[in-house]
This record gives structure tokens, sequence and C-alpha cells, in this order.
């Protein structure tokens, strides 16, 4: 089995549905032996190229992680484009789909059907600034230079909306990684045990104010919380420098295995979670409003890095984007293990988002969780379903079944 290596694929397209084919190659892609997508760069608009193609291209830059060879990966660009309805054409002219082998990490090679890296990456500004995106630390195999140096004095291209990452790998996930977590932000207990009840809920988040609006005491509540939800359960310090914090990290730690020490991304805070997440404590880092706060929290070795996407949403800026680009950045460094945990959450939408987003985990208020569930035509159908099962003869199934059953002996 080949070491698995990086490799970036450029995708292009301009006839029938440029979005829908790019989309299709990800997801093909990410569908390859040995092959998943770790990062995709968003969709570019490129007027036509080369003086033959008449229409408009839309560009896309995917990075696998793959033990394919180049010329397996070639040959698997060549079937998802005919795949996608490609016909043999002239050179540059209109297509609805092409899939190019731009770069393999570590390997330049002349061989004919796999030239790496690609002779013309370099001046192709519609292959380079969604590589750049996609790739930040994209280097030349032999010279080292990174492509991002090229990329300095090149036109800057219209990006037009992001790439649908393959549903296989939503996201950029790293190996092993589940369905996105469900945790709940209070510190109500009542709503905690419903929630509970549900069978769905992965753990649990509180902050100052949540617990203040309880009312109770602190340390108990969290033991409650921890007796009820056995998973991970953020506990906040509310000291503001670093060694208050962590004595009050390490006395939060020791009420219950479940507890998660919760700071803020200060500095006095950072210097706290990497003490703690030294000593094996879990630390979530708390109150992250850019994407460098939550670089520096994964470097202080933090589980979690809580971005607060309501409150920006708050202030007219878009949380989503946020969240996006923070998976993207965890994406391009493997050996980054920090969790992104969407927080305060105000609809189910966000939790939506979230999830196409690929965030790790998910912390939403009781109500949001309440709305996830309802939906007017789920609600309509089984009305429909009962009140047609009236008509039936004999609506016992329990009592049919077990007839039955015993019927068989
Ligand atoms: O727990 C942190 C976060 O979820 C708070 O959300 O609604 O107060 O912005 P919110």
């Amino acid at each position: 089995m080949r070491t698995p290596r990086r490799a970036a694929l450029g995708l292009g397209a301009s006839l029938g549905d440029p979005a829908a084919a790019l989309a299709l190659a990800a997801r093909a892609l990410d569908a390859l032996p040995g092959t998943r997508v770790i990062a995709t760069s968003r969709v570019y608009w490129s007027p036509p190229a080369g003086g033959v193609a008449r229409r408009p291209f839309l560009n896309a830059v995917v990075v696998v992680e793959t033990s394919l060879s180049p010329r397996e990966l070639v040959r698997a660009g060549r079937e998802i484009e005919s795949r996608a309805g490609r016909r043999a054409s002239r050179r540059w002219a209109d297509r609805v789909l092409d899939v190019d082998l731009l770069l393999v990490e570590g390997i330049a090679s002349r061989d004919p059907e796999a030239q790496l890296p690609h002779p013309r990456l370099g001046d192709r500004p519609f292959a380079l600034v969604p590589l750049v995106e996609a790739w930040p630390s994209a280097a030349h195999p032999v010279t080292g230079k990174h492509y991002a140096a090229r990329l300095a004095a090149r036109v800057a291209l219209p990006a037009i909306g992001t790439l649908p990452r393959p549903t296989g790998g939503i996201g950029p996930r790293r190996a092993g990684e589940s369905a996105m977590k469900f945790f709940l932000d209070t510190a109500n207990l009542d709503e905690i045990r419903e929630a509970a009840s549900w069978g769905i809920i992965d753990g649990v988040t509180t902050n100052p104010s949540l617990i203040a609006r309880e009312g109770r005491d602190f340390v108990d509540t969290i033991y409650q919380i921890c007796t009820i939800i056995d998973g991970p359960v953020s506990a906040e310090t509310v000291a503001v420098d670093a060694p208050k914090m962590i004595e009050e990290g390490r006395l939060l730690a020791r009420v219950h295995r479940n507890v998660v020490v919760k700071v803020p991304l200060t500095i006095e805070g950072i210097k706290c979670c990497k003490a703690l997440s030294s000593e094996g404590i879990r630390v979530n880092v708390t109150l992250c409003f850019q994407p460098m706060q939550a670089l520096i929290a994964a470097k202080a070795g933090a589980t979690y890095i809580s971005p607060f996407l309501g409150r920006l949403d708050d202030v007219s800026e878009d949380g989503m984007d946020l969240i996006q680009k923070i998976v993207q950045i965890y994406a391009n460094y493997p050996e980054l293990k920090t969790q992104v945990l969407s927080a305060s959450i105000r609809h189910p939408l966000h939790m939506v988002q979230a999830a196409m987003a690929g965030s790790d985990v998910a912390t939403a208020p009781f109500k949001v969780y309440k709305s996830l569930y309802s939906h007017p035509l789920t609600d309509k159908g089984n009305a429909a379903f009962l009140k047609d099962w009236e008509t039936v003869p004999d609506r016992d199934i329990v009592g049919q079944v077990n007839r039955w059953l015993s019927s068989r002996g």
C-alpha cells in the first residue's frame, strides 16, 4: 500500500451545468479507492481562455489525500470526465468537465501521461488562485517555492460560490471522525433530562450566563449534568489571569470525568489551555470570532474551539463563513486535532449550515433542538397515515403479530 500523499486536481467546466459538473467531480474523486477529499476551494468564474472556447468557465481545485499513483489519478480524471458526458474536443474548446492533475506532494515527473507539476500550472490564474486557497502551503516539488508567492502578482478572480463537499467526506473530514455531534447549550437540568431521553444528545455546554440564569450552585449543577449526559460537559473558568484560571480548571476537571474546561480566547486563556491540555485535561476554547483565533487555540492543544456564529450574525457579519474558514484551515493541517464546535446557534438553519460546513459539533439551545424535529409535512403525513389506519379492520398490531407468531408455533 503506497503512503498516502496530497494531490491537487483542477476542475473546470463551461457547458451544460458547470456547477453541478464540478460537484459531481468532487464527489467522484472522494469515492476513488484509497482517496478522500481533504479540502476544496471556492468556485471561480473565469473568461474563456485560449481563443477557442466562447463561454465563461467555472473553476475550482480539490485537494485529496490518496494512495493512487499520478497515472491512476489522471486516468480516473478521464473516467470522471466521460461519466459527466465529456466528448473528445479541440484543445481549449468549451467542455462539460475538465479534471486536471496539477500537483502531487513531493513528485516531479516528466511522464507524458502525468507530467508533474502540471506544466502550465504557473501561468493559469484559474488553477493557481483556487489551488493556493485550498492548499495554502502548496509548493513546487523540486524548487520548494510556494505557489502562493507566484500568486501575488497575478490577477484576482471573482469567486462565485463554494464547491459543495462530497457527501462521502462532508467537509474535510479527519480519518475516523463521526457525524456532527449534538451538544445542548444550557445549564437547565429539566431541559437536559428531557433532551437526554431523546437519545441523540452527545454533550452539554454551559457558560457563566447560562449558569447564572439557573440560580443554582455552580459545581453541583455541573456534577448533576455529568450524571444525566454521559458525554463532554463544558464548565467555564471565570478568572482572568492564567495561574488562577489553571487552578480553577484543574479543580473543575476533578468534579467528574465528563468535565471539559472552558476558557475564553484571550492570551491568558490560551496560556491556561496550553497548561491544562498538556496535563491531559480537555479544553474548550470559547468566544472565537475570527479564524486565526481558532488556529491559536488548536496550536495550544484545545480539544474544542467554539466560534460564535449567532453573535457574528447579530452584528451583520457572516457567522457561517467563519465556520467554513476554520474547518478549511484545520483540514489543511491534519496534525491539528481540535474539533470545531459551532456555538451561539440561534435557529435550525444554523444547524443545517454547520453540518454542511463539516462542523464536528454543534451546541444549541433546547428550543432549537425541539424545532429541528418538526416539519409541517411530517405532521400532516403522519396524521393522514393514522387517519387511513382507522379504516383498517384490525388495528391492533401487537395483537396481530403475537397471534401470527403463535400460529407459526
Ligand atoms: O455557550 C456559548 C454560546 O453558545 C452562547 O450563545 O446565544 O449566548 O450567543 P449565545
